[in-house]
């Protein structure tokens, strides 16, 4: 028997490792979360901070485990990286881990491979924040190097704004890096994209809808297939693949994001693994693509075959995201949650989770995590499926105090 480890057992590794375990694999997992959901799932579960690279090779080589993978953790790809390189277990090599999960280090490569994309400029200290802006202009994105989920993100209108939040986005930064980016007006992709032995496959491209203000950086809808077509479709799609390819992937699974302005689309950032927030799912229902599989293969070494990643079907999928405004969730302390059961019974619905638990509180949207559960729906078309999808989650009851 095979076995794989996961870096990292959380909400998003669990059903992943749950699969796993159905296709006939040993399933060893770290995390340092004693209570992560995934590790009661695991044949063999370590309490491991995965900042820690030294002790999760411990656990690797003490398992004797065949691949290691992570799912939807971007700060855990260089460690599953660094894991394969010192185990000689299949990876994606430590550098490519770099330049996919620094964004300082990847638009460099970027721009060196003419991959389109918004001008950029990095910021260490302050006094290069100046030169930065002079280059970029504004409006503008501040963000962290290298964190994820929106942490330490902003929209910029002036120098004032840059030099306001410049300290909370180098905070976010593990080295201790920035990057100041031209803001860019325009509708938002993901992509996924399957390589094997060095061919891209563009599988997916869907629209991430977010809210304006503060959570700008926050998708709160996912609808598949893309409003756009024809030649700005296609064109998204050639950038997407070839950002991956410029940035070395030889055989994973990436998750390129882009925002397409007046007809360009240009690169946000690419990121080398299978993507959380539901992007699998989306793919799964969408496509009848399993991506976890595909990643276990790949993080075994074996062939992934055209059988299961190519798309076995396209149905007009949507994913609602439960959020306070403009999502349906209300602001305040969360006192009863009920109703999922109604919501996974609307029609088109296929997918339902509620993650609120009472007593936390549901603020304004300006992050991943403010993201409380989703909704899942397909239909005859993008409009359709969107529509029951927003109607379903009108169905769920909290009541906050
Ligand atoms: N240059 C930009 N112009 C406009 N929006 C941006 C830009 N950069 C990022 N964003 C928005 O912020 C989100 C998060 O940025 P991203 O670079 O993907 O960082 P994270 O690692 O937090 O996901 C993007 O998905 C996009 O919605
Ligand atoms: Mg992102």
């Amino acid at each position: 028997m095979k076995s794989v480890l996961f870096v990292g057992a959380g909400r998003h590794q669990r059903r992943a490792i749950l699969r796993a375990k159905q296709l006939g694999l040993r399933v060893v997992a770290v995390d340092r979360n004693p209570a992560a959901v995934g590790l009661p799932h695991a044949d063999d579960a370590h309490v491991v901070d995965f900042a820690e690279v030294e002790a999760v090779i411990a656990v690797a080589r003490a398992a004797g485990v065949d691949g290691v993978l992570t799912v939807s953790a971007d700060r855990a790809v260089p460690v599953v990286a660094a894991v394969a390189e010192e185990l000689g277990l299949p990876g994606i090599g430590s550098a490519t881990a770099h330049l996919m999960t620094h964004k300082v280090a990847m638009r460099r490569r970027l721009a060196e491979g003419g991959v389109p994309q918004p001008r950029f400029a990095a910021v260490r200290v302050r006094r290069e924040a100046a030169p930065a802006a002079d280059t970029v202009g504004f409006p503008a994105v501040l963000k962290p190097a290298d964190s994820g989920g929106q942490r330490g993100l902003f929209q910029l209108q002036s120098f004032e704004d840059l030099d306001r939040h410049l300290h909370a986005a180098l905070a976010e930064s593990p080295s201790d890096e920035v990057i100041l980016e031209e803001f860019v007006d325009g509708l938002e992709l993901n992509g996924l994209v399957v390589v094997r032995g060095g061919h891209a496959y563009p599988l997916l491209l869907s629209d991430r809808l977010r809210p304006s203000g503060e959570g700008f950086g926050v998708g709160w809808i996912h609808s598949y297939p893309s409003k756009l077509f024809g030649d700005v479709l296609e064109e998204a799609e050639r950038v997407a693949v070839r950002a991956v390819v410029t940035l070395g992937l030889k055989d994973g699974i990436a998750f390129p994001q882009l925002i397409v302005s007046q007809g360009r689309a240009l690169v946000v950032e690419v990121a080398a693994r299978v993507p959380g927030g539901q992007m699998a799912d989306l793919a799964f229902h969408a496509l009848g693509v399993d991506l976890i599989e595909i990643a276990l293969k790949q993080a075994l070494g074996e062939e992934a075959p055209d059988e299961i990643v190519l798309p076995r079907h396209s149905r007009p999928t949507a994913i609602r995201f439960l959020t306070a405004r403009p999502g349906p969730l209300p602001l305040g302390k969360v006192r009863k949650v009920s109703g999922l059961d109604r919501v996974l019974q609307a029609p088109g619905v296929v997918q339902a989770d509620v993650f609120l638990q009472p007593g936390e509180t549901i603020r304004p949207v300006r992050l991943d995590g403010d993201r409380r559960g989703y909704v899942i729906a397909t239909g005859q078309t993008n409009v359709q499926a969107l529509e029951r999808a927003e109607a379903a989650a009108r169905l769920l009851y909290v009541e906050t105090e």
